[in-house]
């Protein structure tokens, strides 16, 4: 069910459908050569992703593959209304922009009605929810990102597990340019596209420098923004400092930030305290996967007023009088206030998704109910298509070389 399906609206995600396709030749590629016997023919997917025009891409795929689809969105305000439409002409779908978080919650439940097999999941809801009831009739699954493979562990070394998941998150082609790329870029994109604010001479705080924070960190530089970063990993913090970025704790970082960016996976990293004591009219933003990064109940509670002063912008007057301003509501900005990653990246992530899917399928039975990484053959397979879709071609190592490679000798 979508809210709003106008048949311009259709035509529309139909149209970034397209788009957003034309740039994902490493999922279409593999899809194509593996999809051709539909390997998935009449397997029921139940799946819980942002809906965006890269995932109606995936959708494409895994329906070519045979399966049928069930899809709730991922966050309750990323749904792309368009693509919510045009998907909804071809496969189930329970998703629309600004659910409530009962009507998000209802969504999965309607994915779960529909009996899926197998699982694709962005953050563990739906894994969760699956639980909950006794997923029944699932014999395995996925997950796309950190917070959700944190979550996974957790109840696989807690209550245990009912099948087995494919980490999708481990994958090197899914963290190393999803995460760091494509969050890197996309969370700007959210942050200016909400503020239409110069990030040039800013003090850029990223708080946690992880995957996702060094790649917001990355282009928060190479847009003229001074970054500083806020860790609690020793290691990562002396990688932030190599890096040349200005370290120190949130104590520190709220009497100069200008743009608070979160990044961790972890509740009230920006709490409420830490928030008072910040600059007029600072930019409180999170990239994380929940919105429990920013202490943001309490600050709105507190606050003397707060307005919407532009689309995902919230002006929050505090009590002292100073006033602060929240993009997305304190949600995943680049999916809230801008589109998520950009095909070229989604490409890669959602190539592992498919041939997870397929690996879950044919292999289930043979597989433990715990959390599994990417086999290094099948992230070879997804950069070698993704290399191709880009133009990017390179050398392999000659037989002497690999002979020497395994010598001893010298
Ligand atoms: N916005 C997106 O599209 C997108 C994409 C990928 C991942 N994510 C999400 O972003 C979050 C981070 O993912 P990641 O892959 O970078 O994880 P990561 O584990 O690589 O990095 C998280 C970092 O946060 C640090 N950290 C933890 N607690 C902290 C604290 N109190 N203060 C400062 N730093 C702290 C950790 O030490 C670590 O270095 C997760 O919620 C993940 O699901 C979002």
């Amino acid at each position: 069910m979508t809210k709003v399906a106008r048949p311009e609206l259709r035509e529309l995600g139909e149209r970034n459908f397209l788009w957003a396709k034309a740039h994902m030749g490493a999922l279409t590629t593999l899809a194509g050569k593996k999809g051709e016997e539909r390997p998935l023919q009449d397997v029921r997917l139940g799946v819980c992703l942002h809906v965006t025009k890269e995932t109606s891409v995936l959708v494409d795929a895994l329906l070519g593959a045979g399966a049928e689809v069930a899809l709730a969105a991922a966050n309750p305000l990323s749904t792309q209304d368009d693509i919510a439409a045009y998907l909804s002409t071809r496969a189930k779908v329970w998703a629309w922009r600004g659910e409530t978080a009962e009507e998000y919650d209802w969504c999965i439940q309607q994915v779960l009605a529909t009996r899926p097999q197998q699982l694709i999941d962005d953050g563990a809801d739906l894994h969760v929810a699956a639980h909950a009831k006794g997923a029944d009739g699932i014999v395995g699954g996925s997950e796309e990102t950190t917070t959700g493979v944190v979550r996974l562990r957790a109840l696989e070394s807690g209550r245990g597990l009912a099948y087995p998941v494919i980490a999708v998150n481990d994958a090197m082609t899914k963290f190393l340019f999803d995460n760091r790329y494509g969050t890197g870029q996309s969370t700007f994109d959210g942050i200016m596209r909400a503020t239409a604010l110069l990030i040039a001479g800013k003090e850029v705080v990223v708080i946690g420098y992880g995957w996702v924070g060094k790649g917001v960190a990355m282009r928060a530089r190479g847009m003229g923004g001074r970054v500083r970063v806020v860790e609690v990993d020793p290691v990562k913090a002396i990688e932030a400092h190599l890096d040349g970025f200005e370290v120190s704790g949130i104590e520190r970082a709220v009497e100069t930030g200008d743009v608070f960016v979160t990044a961790t996976g972890q509740k009230n990293v920006v709490p409420y305290g830490a928030i008072l004591k910040m600059k007029e009219g600072a930019i409180l933003a999170n990239a994380g996967h929940f919105d429990v990064e920013i202490e943001v109940g309490k600050m709105l509670s507190e606050a003397k007023g707060v307005r919407e002063v532009r689309p995902n912008v919230e002006e929050v007057l505090l009590p002292g009088g100073k006033k602060v301003y929240l993009v997305a509501r304190g949600r995943i900005a680049n999916l809230v206030a801008a589109e998520g990653h950009p095909p070229e990246v989604m490409q890669m992530s959602f190539a592992n998704q498919y041939l997870a899917a397929l690996e879950i399928h044919s292999k289930h039975s043979q597989m433990e109910n715990r959390v599994y990484g990417v086999s290094r053959e099948a992230d070879n397979e997804v950069a070698a298509a993704a290399l191709e879709s880009m133009g990017v071609s390179i050398g392999e190592p000659t037989e002497e070389q690999k002979a020497y490679s395994k010598s001893w000798t010298g």
